[in-house]
């Protein structure tokens, strides 16, 4: 049978080759974006787990936009205006792909900060959307270019990670958030704010979302994926109703909706005494990995490679001069650490600045130091 024409055009995911090669053993990964399984909360779900044995409620069918209770919790929690509703997903990629589905006709044009989230690039590719891109500077896009964007293309969204960005680590700045939410509102764009890595931050207070100085001209995705557990596959989207209808309307016809139970278990979670001790947990112990990563880097990296400081999130992004990224991390998994070229966070990958992902969240401060080692010879050998 044909695949649709669509799919047709999605490129096989290289970074699905690179992490199946990835668990060989004798591979330090620095590859994938996943959290240590050891930081999962599990003894936090023991008491809500026991409860739902008691609950049959819960596993019956549900209602489509999620678990009542946890909706009601998370609003208050997310302080949601009260123009707005909570949706529950299957993890917050399936709250993007609902996005897509609901609002993307082929050719629309959807803007993107150039690089970007891979999975937002794949489900955006999936509806056909013309994918433009801004380049990203330290503070978040690079304004002037968004507003010519914007002025120039009349796009219908603009897909963002504003908190310690999916691959690079970049926090945008709060003159940043407050001018593209501007411009949001002045060019009537939808801001997909995408926020996985919010509470993952090492030092000071949170900067407001994009959203809250733009609420009506946005969608919000939250995940619990990092700071709990991405197996629950429980993730929220948050909006004004009128945007959110429409999701609930396909998820209907995707999947009638989200496990019931895992979003009961999450919800018991988030109300435990030892939650927030919990994520204060992983800020430290992810802090600590990114400082043995940090440091190592930059006593081994060959001359030419750049570091940018992170203050949060998983990843840091390395810059290279000139070269084929592809090969490299070809050869570096030869060498035994495995890492994701700048290509593939691309939509238009021979438009890539040559660099790549490291993530720090899922290796021991020993395997951070022996994948530096290995990392910088392979560089020094490549460029
Ligand atoms: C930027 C970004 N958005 C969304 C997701 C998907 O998260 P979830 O597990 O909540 O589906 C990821 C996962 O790595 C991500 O990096």
């Amino acid at each position: 049978m044909e695949i649709a024409k669509s799919l047709q055009q999605t490129p096989s995911s290289y970074i699905r080759e690179i992490l199946a090669a990835a668990s060989d053993k004798n591979v330090i990964s620095l590859a994938g974006g996943l959290p240590d399984e050891k930081t999962f909360p599990i003894d936090l779900m023991k008491p809500t787990l026991e409860t739902l044995s008691e609950m049959p409620e819960v596993f019956q069918y549900g209602a489509t936009a999620g678990y009542t209770p946890l909706l009601n919790f998370l609003t208050d929690y997310f302080q949601l205006p009260d123009t707005h509703i909570a949706m529950a997903c299957t993890g917050s990629q399936q709250g993007l792909d609902l996005i897509a589905r609901a609002y993307v006709n082929p050719g629309d044009k959807v803007v993107m900060e150039a690089p970007s989230y891979l999975g937002a690039m794949q489900v955006f590719g999936l509806v056909q959307a013309d994918i433009v891109t801004v380049p990203q500077t330290e503070f978040g896009p690079d304004i002037e270019a968004l507003r010519t964007v914007f002025y120039e293309q009349s796009p219908k969204m603009f897909y963002a990670v504003p908190d310690f960005h999916n691959p690079t680590g970049v926090c945008w700045s709060l003159e940043t958030r407050k001018q593209v939410a501007a411009l949001c509102e002045q060019y009537n764009v939808a801001l997909i704010e995408d926020a996985p890595y919010r509470e993952l931050r090492f030092s000071g207070e949170a900067i407001p979302l994009v959203s809250d100085f733009c609420p009506q001209h946005s969608i919000v995705l939250r995940s619990f994926s990092k700071i709990a557990s991405p197996g629950l596959r429980v993730g929220i989207v948050s909006g004004k109703r009128s945007y959110l209808e429409p999701l609930i309307k396909i998820k209907q016809g995707a999947d009638l909706h989200s496990s019931v139970p895992m979003q009961a278990l999450l919800l018991g979670l988030l109300k435990h005494d030892n939650f927030d001790y919990h994520i204060d947990t992983i800020r430290t112990l992810y802090k600590s990995r990114y400082e043995t990563l940090y440091s190592e880097l930059q006593d081994k990296l060959p001359e030419g490679c750049e570091i940018k400081p992170v203050d949060g999130g998983m990843f840091v992004w390395v810059t290279l001069p000139s070269c084929d990224t592809f090969k490299l991390a070809k050869e570096l998994l030869k060498d035994g650490v495995a890492v994701v070229p700048s290509p593939v966070f691309y939509p238009q990958p021979e438009a890539a600045k040559a660099a790549l992902r490291l993530n720090f969240t899922n290796a021991t401060p020993t395997e951070l130091a022996e994948a530096v080692s290995r990392l910088a010879s392979g560089l020094a050998k490549a460029i």
